[in-house]
């Protein structure tokens, strides 16, 4: 198929590229590199740089384009930040994400694939999630996805688009070429191996006061390739809808330290800090529904190969995207 990816100069959207390319698809890039890289974005791929909010500019490249499909990764994703700039994350999360529904209702795409988020569940009463339990996101972040995936729903009704909203729960590890490289970093796994790298003394963990085993919050940590093959699959979902991609096992900030210590060979000091705003203290997701309706089968069965592959390309890339 050929297909327009919106954020795959991003994490999660430079893997996805990747695989999909690998698959037998054609891609398009469209990113504004306000947080991606150019050199994540594989070199198969056409590239163009734009942003969302340029709504002459998304419609001109997807009528252009004549795209069968659309990948929305490109959104803020920082739960800490959407905390202190809500309005950011409602501007270009919701308001610069329509400008892509509308260019697909005019170029006449049949579906989109979009990034949606386990933080749209807020604080679950049940765990594992399932796509039924409630969402009461705790966060701007979460909103943002919340709205966006009820506005999909009505450009479903209201036009036909088709639509799969993928609600990743903690994206992690890496491909052999591309990872994790924010700036700043604020996610625990690419902090953890900077300190094992010697770019950091120690890591803060935010709160060891929650009600889980250890006092620490618990996550469930799913790897970027397991996510780009959901997002493949979901190009043929037998209906539109909304699908949780996790693991349904839950490690804590100590737990996964202490991976990364075993994978890394570093003694990776730690400091308990204060709790950090908006976090909800455990999400696990349950995504049977994503193996039976799409077919998923994830391979990262572990936190220590997820660990690994992220340890791999960061000695890889010891200065991310920058050399
Ligand atoms: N944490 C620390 N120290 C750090 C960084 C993080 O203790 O230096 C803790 C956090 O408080 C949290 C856990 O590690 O308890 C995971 O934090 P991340 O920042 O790595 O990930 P989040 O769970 O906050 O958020 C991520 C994505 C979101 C997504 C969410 C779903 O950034 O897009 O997972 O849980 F919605």
């Amino acid at each position: 198929m050929k297909i327009f990816v919106a954020g795959g100069a991003g994490y999660i959207g430079s893997a996805c590229t990747e695989y999909l390319i690998d698959n037998g698809h054609e891609v398009t890039v469209f990113d504004s590199l306000e947080t991606g890289h150019r050199d994540a974005v594989d070199k198969r791929a056409e590239f163009i740089e734009g942003n969302l909010a340029d709504k002459d500019l998304v419609v001109k490249s997807m009528v252009e384009g004549k795209f069968e499909a659309i990948m929305h990764f490109a959104a803020y994703s920082l739960v800490g930040e959407s905390m202190t700039d809500p309005g950011k994350y409602f501007r270009n999360n919701v308001a610069s994400g329509i400008n892509l529904l509308d260019a697909a209702v005019e170029a006449k795409v049949r579906t989109i694939v979009f990034s949606s988020t386990c933080a749209t569940y807020g604080e679950p009463e049940i765990i594992p999630i399932t796509e039924s339990e409630k969402q009461c996101p705790i966060n701007p972040y979460g909103e943002s996805k919340l709205a966006f995936e009820k506005i999909l729903k009505w450009y479903h009704e209201v036009y036909g688009l088709e639509y799969a909203a993928l609600r990743y729960f903690n994206a992690s590890g890496a491909s052999k070429n591309f990872g994790e490289d924010h700036s700043p970093e604020t996610h625990l796994i690419p902090i953890v191996l900077q300190v094992a790298q010697g770019k950091r003394e120690h890591i803060m963990m935010f709160g060891d006061d929650y009600d889980t085993p250890d006092g620490t919050c618990i996550r469930d940590y799913i790897h970027i390739l397991d996510l780009a093959q959901a997002h493949m699959l979901a190009l043929n979902a037998p209906r539109s809808g909304h699908y949780n991609l996790g693991t349904g096992k839950g490690l804590s900030v100590k737990e996964i330290i202490d991976v990364a210590r075993e994978v890394t060979g570093h003694p990776i000091p730690a400091q308990i800090a204060p709790r950090r705003d908006g976090d909800p203290p455990r999400l696990i997701g349950c995504a049977d529904l994503a193996k039976k309706e799409l077919g998923w089968k994830p391979q990262y069965e572990n936190a220590n190969d997820i660990i690994q592959s992220a340890w791999d390309w960061s000695q890889k890339y010891p200065n991310g995207y920058e050399n």
